[in-house]
């Protein structure tokens, strides 16, 4: 397959639907200038109006496996039968005890239970709640700059990537850590005032993602791992995004070889999973989700692709194709393209400034490659673990080209694509 775009975007069909959602959503925030036809195969979909698109946003890091993988949609067909979903933390179901048992055999060996519920936030949220359960005279919770854990309130506390997220919207107690090797430093003054005792947990991403797809300098991580084990206060890793081998390895974190407390993942995982060894189990009605556990349709999809992943050993795949994408950025030679980063398939670059970003996000758009913003000016580029050298080509190809014009003094879109201009600037 190929890139290919036949009409203006969004094509009609699919501005019927753009537009209704527009209209109805009391929270409408910019998506992309098509609507998915559920058409397509492995890094490609087709939208309504039959235009070909080459995925390099993977439904923002949730998609491993791409569209239509047969295997998967031979699970997806056997889910016939009404309910799908189940209350699954207080009625059973195979599925969720699958998930977890399969879940848990990729999951550092200190970290041997879980907690399913229905999303990123979520997971977020649960592990929260683990740490504070245990550190019961806490009072407060220790973030970092950049962070992004997601849009429950909790969770929101301890986001710090972007002011809209949180603009009138109460916090839980936090303190902020740079995203430094300072943070040691902060840290320690922190613990010294307020007793460690006070801290309920340390919540990091080694790699953020929303944030701008800053990895973390390794010893920023070994230091923060040793304080906190030293002041015995949970530390937290949130692998909503990085995690389920989008970095070359199950989990980002694996990267600087530390073992982390608690540890969250959903996105790839098609469920959310708040993660933890035993001791952190807590008592009965403690927390708990209406459909946590349940949406057995989800928790099969989500078992099927970590057995995928080890029967095709993608994620050796994911590291190769990484580091071909980032040569192949590296060769670009281009000067407005910065500061490219990252490991595994879940790579970044920046672009001059925020308007330049959203420009060469559509132009991209309009020649069928979808990519997608993170942080202030970056471009995250997150294909299918799937991805081939071939298709890595025609996407760097659709980039070349496009940098180079949107570079240019006085470039401007016209049309109907204008009203979209802002639809990559990240959300999650
Ligand atoms: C690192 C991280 N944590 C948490 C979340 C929240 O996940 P969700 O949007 O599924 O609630 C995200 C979402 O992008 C994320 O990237």
């Amino acid at each position: 397959m190929k890139p290919k775009i036949k009409t203006e975007l969004p094509g009609p069909k699919s501005t019927v639907i753009v537009n209704k959602i527009k209209k109805l959503n009391i929270a409408y925030s910019d998506p992309y200038p098509y609507v998915h036809s559920r058409k397509g195969k492995g890094c490609y979909f087709k939208d309504l109006d039959g235009n070909v698109f080459l995925d390099f946003a993977s439904q923002i890091a949730s998609n491993p496996l791409g569209y239509n993988n047969r295997e998967l949609n031979k699970v997806v067909k056997s889910y016939k039968k009404y309910p799908v979903k189940y209350a699954g933390q207080d009625f059973n179901v195979k599925e969720h005890a699958d998930l977890l048992e399969e879940l848990l055999t990729i999951t550092p060996k200190n970290l041997d239970r879980a907690f399913l519920v229905n999303s990123g936030a979520e997971a977020v949220e649960n592990c929260l709640k683990l740490a504070m359960r245990k550190q019961k005279k806490a009072k407060l919770g220790i973030s970092f700059e950049h962070s992004f854990h997601g849009r429950t309130l909790g969770a929101l506390s301890y986001t710090h990537s972007k002011p809209i997220h949180k603009q009138s919207f109460f916090s839980l107690s936090n303190k902020v850590l740079p995203f430094t090797e300072d943070a040691e430093d902060k840290l320690k003054k922190i613990i010294k005032q307020n007793g460690a005792s006070s801290i309920a947990f340390v919540l990091m991403e080694a790699i953020q993602g929303e944030g701008g797809y800053n990895v973390a300098p390794e010893k920023l991580v070994k230091d923060i791992r040793k304080i906190t084990k030293q002041y015995c206060i949970p530390f937290i890793i949130d692998e909503v995004q990085s995690g389920m081998g989008r970095t070359g390895k199950w989990w980002a974190h694996q990267h600087f070889n530390v073992y982390p407390d608690i540890m969250s993942s959903a996105k790839a995982l098609q469920v959310g999973a708040a993660i933890a060894s035993k001791k952190f189990s807590l008592e009965s009605g403690s927390i708990s989700s209406t459909w946590g556990g349940g949406h057995t349709l989800d928790l099969a999809v989500g078992l099927k692709t970590i057995q995928i992943i080890k029967k095709q050993n993608l994620l050796r795949n994911v590291t190769i194709m990484g580091n071909h994408l980032k040569k192949h950025l590296y060769d670009l030679k281009n000067e407005n393209l910065i500061n490219i980063r990252g490991k595994g398939l879940m790579l970044a670059f920046d672009l001059p400034n925020k308007k330049t970003r959203n420009n060469l996000i559509i132009e991209c758009l309009k020649n069928g490659l979808v990519i997608l913003g993170c942080g202030e000016k970056g471009i995250r580029l997150i294909p299918p673990y799937i991805i081939s050298e071939k298709e890595i080509c025609q996407a760097i190809e659709i980039l070349e080209l496009a940098i180079k014009k949107v570079a240019k003094p006085r470039f401007r879109h016209t049309g109907k694509i204008c009203n979209y201009l802002t639809c990559g600037e990240s959300h999650t």
